[in-house]
């Protein structure tokens, strides 16, 4: 391996870092991740830490885990990529089966592409099309969450606008119809949860009532909008949602990118309502946080719909090179059956509540800690300058770094939303390394507020 020096050289002189002001990045020491073994990262001079964030929301078993590494080395030793295009393969085809086993009943068919944007493109634009072959010309837009996130590719930011993140293309982009949703911190200041619920249920039925014949389809990340500061909504919300859509004649899509593969306590979020989408989209947790892959899942008459003789041109034209890659798909496998033989999704609740008790009691009480939303395995602490007030940190105060800077020296790795500290370990983190994370989190907070 090239020496650590020489590595932060040319990092510094060739890499442009996602999400990252490079301004602030150039004048730091990168922190340069070599290896890795459970939920325990290495950088290249030997120092461990806590993978806080399962490495951006997506690894789940643990790094390195033999069962994950011997699949990915067998389907190595046979063929690493072939495409889907014309030709099938076993991993993809076999991942696909596994899948519709777990996902909520009714969901049938798996289109497989390679980030969780192209998983919500696949299922906006079998959405559209979906629409236009059964003669619902006018049905081009969509309706989505105030603050969703959906993916950066053009189409997944038209249905989920962040002034933050997406203010430079905004006007390039389709907007879509907007849905308040009951989160009481921030949107529906001063009512409780009930009454909460009741308003966004209240603006959602007025607001797909009047748009409804113009919808294409409906996009929500279920119980959990987690790029907005992990905003957890009632499985009632959700629900009445999925009506809502059903009533309008719209498609209803769950982006169960950040949700899925357990991370809100069962397989998936939508599984909390008991609903089935018309259009599942899943990302991250899919490869067991290993590989790039994602995958649409639609149902048995969204399908339908697109068949007919070649020459009618109903096909879904659609597709990147890398669709349902050999290897993904087959860690992806692996990692499906590790839930049922390490018993992933029972050994985590006692976790979870874990995990809550400990917030609770650790860092709540903070007094810079606004609000601590956790739904499962996923939590956001909203940082506020003032609590009575809830008066946010000024974006120069860049308390999230600052936290995140403070959890690194003491050996743990968490990446924040804004003034929000994300906490998102992986589904194997052993109970130890749970209060680890909870201890290093609560002096992080102590040290960058002050407080
Ligand atoms: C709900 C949701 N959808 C889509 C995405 C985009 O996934 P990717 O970064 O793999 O494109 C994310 C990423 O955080 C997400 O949280």
């Amino acid at each position: 391996m090239t020496d650590p020096t020489t590595l932060a050289a040319w990092d510094h002189r060739h890499l442009w870092h996602p999400f990252t002001q490079m301004t602030d990045w150039l004048v730091d020491d990168p922190l340069i991740i070599a290896e890795a073994e459970g939920s325990m990262l290495v950088d290249v001079d030997g120092r461990r830490y806590l993978d806080g964030v399962s490495s951006l929301w997506c690894n789940l078993h643990g790094h390195r885990h033999p069962a994950l590494d011997a699949a990915l080395a067998a389907q190595a030793g046979r063929v690493a990529h072939t495409t889907l295009l014309g030709l099938a393969s076993p991993p993809s085809i076999e991942l696909a089966r596994a899948l519709v086993g777990v996902v909520p009943a009714g969901l049938t068919r798996v289109f497989y592409s390679d980030a969780g944007a192209t998983a919500v493109e696949v299922a906006l634009r079998i959405a559209l099309q979906y629409q236009q072959l059964r003669g619902a010309t006018d049905r081009t837009r969509f309706a989505s969450l105030v603050e969703g996130y959906h993916g950066d590719t053009l189409g997944a930011v038209g249905v989920g606008y962040s002034e933050t993140f997406h203010r430079f293309v905004a006007r390039a982009v389709a907007p879509a119809v907007r849905l308040t949703p009951p989160h009481v911190f921030r949107w529906l200041r001063g009512m409780d949860a009930e009454g909460a619920l009741a308003a966004a249920l209240a603006d959602a039925e007025r607001t797909l009532a009047e748009h409804g014949p113009g919808l294409a389809a409906v996009i929500v990340e279920p119980l959990v909008q987690g790029a907005a500061g992990m905003w957890v909504h009632p499985p009632a919300y959700l629900g009445a949602l999925r009506e809502l859509a059903r009533r309008q004649g719209a498609l209803f899509i769950a982006d169960e990118v950040a949700t899925g593969f357990g991370r809100t306590g069962r397989m998936f979020a939508c599984e909390h309502a008991g609903i089935t989408p018309d259009l599942m989209c899943l990302g991250k947790g899919i490869s067991g946080g290993y590989l790039p892959l994602a995958a649409t899942l639609a149902t048995e008459e969204v399908f339908e719909a697109f068949l007919a003789p070649y020459e009618e041109f109903r096909a879904f034209f659609h597709g990147h090179t890398y669709t349902g890659n050999a290897l993904a798909c087959a860690v992806g496998l692996a990692s499906l059956r590790l839930f049922d033989d390490e018993q992933t999704l029972a050994r985590l609740g006692p976790k979870i509540a874990r995990l809550h008790e400990r917030l609770a009691t650790d860092v709540a009480y903070l007094p810079h800690v606004g609000e601590v939303r956790q739904q499962g395995i996923m939590v956001g602490i909203e940082l506020v300058q003032e609590r009575p007030t809830r008066a946010p940190y000024p974006p120069a105060a860049r308390i999230g770094q600052r936290v995140v800077r403070a959890a690194r020296a003491r050996g743990v790795v968490l990446r924040p939303l804004g003034n929000t500290i994300v906490l998102m370990p992986p589904l194997a983190i052993r109970p130890a390394e749970l209060d680890e994370l909870v201890d290093v989190t609560r002096d992080a907070i102590v040290e960058a507020t002050g407080a």
